[in-house]
């Protein structure tokens, strides 16, 4: 049984960089809504999760009639997202409650697979992980630059490849360690919930992540990721 397992899907970004006329996680792949599939995916693992969806202001009444349209009912809290990815989870965690163990997942990520999903939910549920994180080794070669006036210059440090790795979501915690860290106040190095769980010193574990789970960001990165329904779909 184990605690309530609860998903907070982030989508209350702006998707500036997709140069589309609405925010990414609206687009549509294979036919359906990002955002839609996203849900889906953790509806398909764990029908019983409680969802709750943070949006951009302006788009909540557009998710909702999207949902209407698509005969989408299953129930949500919508929340209206914050200034940067921080303020939107501290929006959602004021409607988790203790006791639970939250799923913190970008909207903008729907190619996960379902096995991963229970897979991270039966390692929290085990009792043995505060957090846990998946993560994915670097496979390129590394090196460290900066830019100066325009042009990338080497900074003449090294950097170990096998001690880089790159953070997924979704990340998981005990809610009641996730809202204590989302009390710490803002600070531009919390680029991920882990960074602000080890921030408050919640001890981190991790598995492995998915080459699949990538965040779609660009229009290459849709089109990789329509590649990947269609041939899902054969
Ligand atoms: O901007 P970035 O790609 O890092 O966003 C990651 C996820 O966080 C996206 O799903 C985006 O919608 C969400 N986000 C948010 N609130 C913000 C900024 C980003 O929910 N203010």
């Amino acid at each position: 049984m184990g605690r309530r397992k609860i998903l907070i899907v982030m989508a209350a970004g702006s998707g500036t960089r997709m140069g589309a006329s609405v925010p990414k996680q609206f687009l549509p792949l294979g036919g359906e809504m990002i955002l839609k599939r996203t849900i889906e995916i953790f509806l398909s693992a764990v029908p019983d999760i409680r969802i709750i969806t943070v949006l951009p202001r302006d788009y909540l009444e557009f998710w909702k009639n999207s949902c209407l349209e698509g005969s989408f009912y299953y129930p949500q809290t919508l929340v209206s997202g914050g200034i940067t990815r921080f303020h939107s989870v501290k929006n959602a965690l004021r409607k988790v409650p203790d006791g639970a163990v939250v799923a913190i997942h970008d909207g903008v990520r729907p190619l996960i697979s379902k096995e991963l999903i229970m897979n991270m939910f039966t390692q929290m549920d085990s009792g043995r992980c505060h957090a846990l994180i998946p993560v994915l080794p670097a496979i390129d070669a590394l090196r460290l630059l900066e830019e100066k006036v325009g042009k990338l210059c080497d900074t003449g440090l090294q950097v170990n490849r096998s001690q880089v790795f790159r953070c997924q979501t979704p990340q998981m915690f005990l809610s009641e360690d996730i809202k204590a860290a989302y009390s710490l106040p803002f600070d531009t190095s919390f680029t991920d919930d882990a960074s602000v769980a080890y921030a408050n010193k919640v001890p981190l574990s991790y598995c492995d992540g998915e080459r699949l789970n990538f965040k779609i960001t660009s229009p290459e990165d849709l089109a990789l990721a329509e590649m990947i329904i269609s041939s899902r779909q054969r």
